[in-house]
């Protein structure tokens, strides 16, 4: 495990989310109700970067071509409108375990 510090907890939880730069990766973090959650940021269609949350239903929607994941799983719910076709199973995200350690939100890569 390698913890990665990102934002503060306090920025996460008055944003409730956020796409982090980790390394070279980005990663949307999102708190809801106090459950910490991280899915790779970028959308595996086109490379946007995600997104729209729905915290109530824990998913992801990506601005540009409406796809749609799941926040606990990465896994593709929804393809993007412009390829319906597209087999969902290949194009989830990866997850990471997020923690607030001492008022930081940390990101395990
Ligand atoms: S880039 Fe995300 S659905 Fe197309």
């Amino acid at each position: 495990m390698v913890w990665k510090r990102t934002i503060s907890s306090k920025a996460l939880e008055k944003a409730g989310y956020a796409p982090v730069k980790v390394d070279d990766k980005v990663v949307f973090i999102a708190n809801i109700n106090g459950n910490l959650y991280g899915m790779d940021a970028v959308c595996s269609h086109a490379r946007c970067i995600l997104g729209i949350l729905d915290p109530e239903n824990l998913k992801v929607k990506c601005r540009c071509h409406d796809a749609v994941f799941d926040l606990k799983t990465g896994a593709m719910l929804e393809p993007p409108y412009v390829a319906k076709d597209a087999p969902k199973e290949k194009l989830g995200l990866k997850t990471y375990q997020v923690r607030d350690n001492g008022g930081w939100i940390e990101v395990d890569v």
